[in-house]
């Protein structure tokens, strides 16, 4: 299997080199024309690998079949796409931005890749392969540490762009989940790493919505110190676009400020309810005995407790037994 890992390995870093190098052709104009209007500085482009994809349909698989690289390891590594139909095979990558997403010790993995334009979809990204697992791989990862000696916190954006560009303006621990919410296993990854997550994500609906599932699959991970932040851009921004226009210190001063969990907590909860309402107020109490429910036991849980209490003039004992019932709000 070791051997298998580093067949792949190979095979992956064999192909980014191949879209870097495009990058600099002749065909590869477009697309460095189109990282300099996004404002990426050619250092940022080279410390990521960035690269690009020619506009062909076999213009990997040639590549990589002169190397001796069967087409058959191309399409398990999603590199190529077989068609069932027809029993061809083609690049799956063309006419894109490439960016390699690398594991923790820097091997090339998988890949995002953007459009220059307006098509869809937007990004689009390796399979599922051997080495690959989505749900599992942080974008920006490895980058982070190799710019840290000792990693604080870790600030989860949305995006590629998001995290090359708070790199370029010299906040370089900035990781981003592929196109999936962020998981249990993403956190649990991190947290092994750091004590603090900083979720930062796009100032729009779905970033919002983003925050709420980042909440829930945070609480049970709250153990030993750790510290969760939410830090909610301006509408229609997100890193990428506000760190250009802000700034890398108004950017940090952001972070600095981010809402500890306790506090997102309860103000999701309270969000649009009229708390002098007892009917709201039961509302709002149950909302977050929810998630105090999923919370383990310790300080942080006991302190949360004590704050609803306070702030609904409910006794906390009260809660308490509520919680100790099995999933109490559930029914
Ligand atoms: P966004 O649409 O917010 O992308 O999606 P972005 O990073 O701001 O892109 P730019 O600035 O227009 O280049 C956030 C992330 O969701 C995933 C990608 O990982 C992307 O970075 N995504 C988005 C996809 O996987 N596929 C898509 O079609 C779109
Ligand atoms: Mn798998
Ligand atoms: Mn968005
Ligand atoms: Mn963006
Ligand atoms: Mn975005």
């Amino acid at each position: 299997r070791e051997k298998k890992r580093k067949q792949g390995v190979n095979l992956l870093e064999l192909a980014a080199r191949f879209f870097r190098e495009r990058m600099k052709m002749a065909e590869g104009q477009a697309a460095r024309g189109y990282l300099e209007r996004r404002g990426l500085s050619p250092q940022v482009v080279e410390e990521y690998g960035i690269g690009f994809a020619p506009n062909d349909w076999e213009a990997l698989k040639r590549h990589l079949g002169e190397q001796g690289i069967s087409e058959a390891v191309q399409v398990e590594y999603g590199l190529l796409i077989h068609r069932e139909d027809s029993g061809r095979t083609y690049d799956r990558f063309r006419d894109r931005v490439m960016f390699p997403i690398r594991d923790v010790k820097g091997n090339t993995i998988a890949f995002g890749g953007r459009v220059l334009g307006d098509a869809k979809p937007k990004y689009l990204n390796s399979p599922e392969t051997p080495v690959f697992h989505k749900g599992r791989e942080l974008y920006g990862l490895y980058e982070a540490r190799q710019a840290h000696r000792q990693l604080e916190r870790v600030l989860i954006v949305e995006g590629y762009m998001d995290v090359v560009a708070l790199a370029q303006f010299g906040i370089r621990n900035a990781v981003a989940t592929l196109g999936t919410s962020t998981s249990e296993d993403h956190l649990t990854r991190l947290f092994r790493m750091v004590d603090e997550v900083v979720f930062c994500f796009d100032g729009d609906r779905a970033g919002r919505q983003a925050a709420t599932r980042a909440l829930e699959t945070v609480l049970p991970l709250m153990i030993d110190g750790r510290q969760a932040r939410f830090l909610f851009l301006p509408e229609g921004e997100d890193p990428d676009t506000l760190v250009r226009s802000e700034g890398t210190e108004a950017f940090q001063d952001r972070v600095t400020c981010a809402s500890p969990l306790s506090e997102f907590l309860f103000d999701q909860a309270a969000a649009g309810r009229d708390l002098a309402r007892i009917e709201e107020r039961e509302r709002y109490a149950s909302q977050v005995l929810k998630a105090l429910a999923r919370l383990p036991e310790g300080v942080l849980k006991s302190l949360l407790l004590s704050e609803l209490a306070k702030r609904t003039g409910v006794e906390q004992a009260r809660f308490e037994s509520l919680l100790a019932v099995p999933d109490p709000v559930a029914a």
